[in-house]
C-alpha cells in the first residue's frame, strides 16, 4: 500500500517532465506490478468457501458452467447459456442464481450490497475478484454455440450501437472509433478484437481512485451514467447481452485480470 501512495504523489512530477501519455502508461504498468486486486481475490476464496445463508453451505459447488465446483478457467468461458435456468448468465448473475439456490438466500439478501466503497466492501465483488483470477492465462473463448447464446450476441450488439438519451450517445460514440479519448484516458474501440481484447482481459479491475475493485456491471453502469442514462438494473438481460457481446468480440485473447485502473 506504501508504494501506491508514493506513485500517486510522483505522477504529477512525471507527467510535467514527460510526455504525459508516456508517464500514464508507466504509472499503470507500475500500478499492475503491485496491485491490491490480489487481497480482493484472498477474500474472495474464504468466502466461496463460507458456509452461509438458510441452507448453511458454501458456494463451493456452484456450477458456473463447467460443472459444479469447478472455477478454473469458468470465467474465460462466460457468459454463457445454463440449462438449469434456460437464460444466458454473466458471472455476476450466475453467483446470484448459486447464492439463492444453494445457499437458500433471498433476492434482496444476495443483492443488497452489490457495490462497494473503501469502508464496507462488497461480497459480490470479493467473490468476482477470486472467480475471475482463476482464468488467469485462459484463452477468452464465450460460446455462442447455442441458440439463445447467438441471441444474446446479436442484442449485445445492438444495444452497443443503439443511440438514445439526453445526447444521443451510444457505446460505439465513445468506443466505436480510432484515436478518441476523454482527458487524457484513450477510448479503446471495442467493437474490434483488437480493442475488446485489450479491455475485456483486464476488467473487472481494482480501481485506485475507488480504492475498490469493480465488476464488469459496475464499468458498464459507469459508462451509462456518462452517457446521462438511468442506471441500469444488476444482472439484467441488457447488461448480460452488453457483456456477451464485449466477450465474443475479444475470444482468443487470454485473460490477464483481475486487472488495475487509475
Ligand atoms: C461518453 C463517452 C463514453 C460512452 C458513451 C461509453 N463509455 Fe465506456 N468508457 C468511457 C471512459 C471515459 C472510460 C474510462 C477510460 C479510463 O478510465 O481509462 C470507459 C471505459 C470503458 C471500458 C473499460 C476500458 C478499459 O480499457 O479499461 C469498457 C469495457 C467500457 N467503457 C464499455 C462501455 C460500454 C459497454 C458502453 C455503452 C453502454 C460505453 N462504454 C459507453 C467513456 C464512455
Amino acid at each position: 500500500m506504501k508504494r501506491l501512495v508514493f506513485l500517486l504523489v510522483a505522477l504529477p512530477l512525471c507527467a510535467a517532465a514527460q510526455d504525459a501519455k508516456k508517464a500514464i502508461e508507466k504509472y499503470q504498468q507500475m500500478l499492475s506490478e503491485g496491485s491490491p486486486a490480489e487481497l480482493w481475490e484472498l477474500e474472495g476464496e474464504t468466502l466461496w468457501k463460507k458456509p452461509q445463508g438458510p441452507k448453511n453451505a458454501s458456494l463451493e459447488k456452484c456450477d458456473l458452467g463447467l460443472g459444479a465446483g469447478k472455477v478454473e478457467g469458468a470465467y474465460a468461458r462466460l457468459p454463457r447459456w445454463f440449462k438449469d435456468t434456460d437464460k444466458v448468465q454473466d458471472l455476476e448473475s450466475r453467483l446470484l442464481t448459486c447464492m439463492t439456490g444453494l445457499q437458500g438466500r433471498s433476492l434482496k439478501d444476495a443483492t443488497a450490497r452489490l457495490f462497494g466503497n473503501a469502508d464496507r466492501p462488497s461480497e459480490m465483488e470479493y467473490l468476482v475478484a477470486y472467480i475471475v483470477g482463476q482464468s488467469r492465462g485462459h484463452k477468452m473463448a464465450a460460446p455462442v454455440g447455442h441458440a439463445k447464446e447467438r441471441a444474446s450476441y446479436e442484442l449485445g450488439k445492438k444495444i452497443f450501437f443503439y443511440r438514445a438519451g439526453a445526447w444521443d450517445f451510444s457505446c460505439a460514440s465513445c468506443h466505436g472509433e480510432a484515436d478518441k479519448r476523454i482527458r487524457m484516458q484513450d477510448l479503446p474501440v471495442l467493437s474490434e478484437p483488437a480493442g475488446a481484447q485489450k479491455a475485456y482481459t483486464s476488467w473487472p479491475a481494482y480501481r485506485v481512485s475507488n480504492s475498490q475493485l469493480k465488476t464488469m456491471q459496475w464499468r458498464i453502469n459507469d459508462c451509462y451514467r456518462q452517457m446521462r442514462f438511468p442506471e441500469p438494473e444488476f444482472a439484467s438481460e441488457a447488461t448480460i447481452a452488453l457483456t456477451h457481446y464485449l466477450a465474443v468480440t475479444a475470444a482468443g485473447a487470454p485473460y490477464r485480470g483481475p486487472g488495475t485502473k487509475r
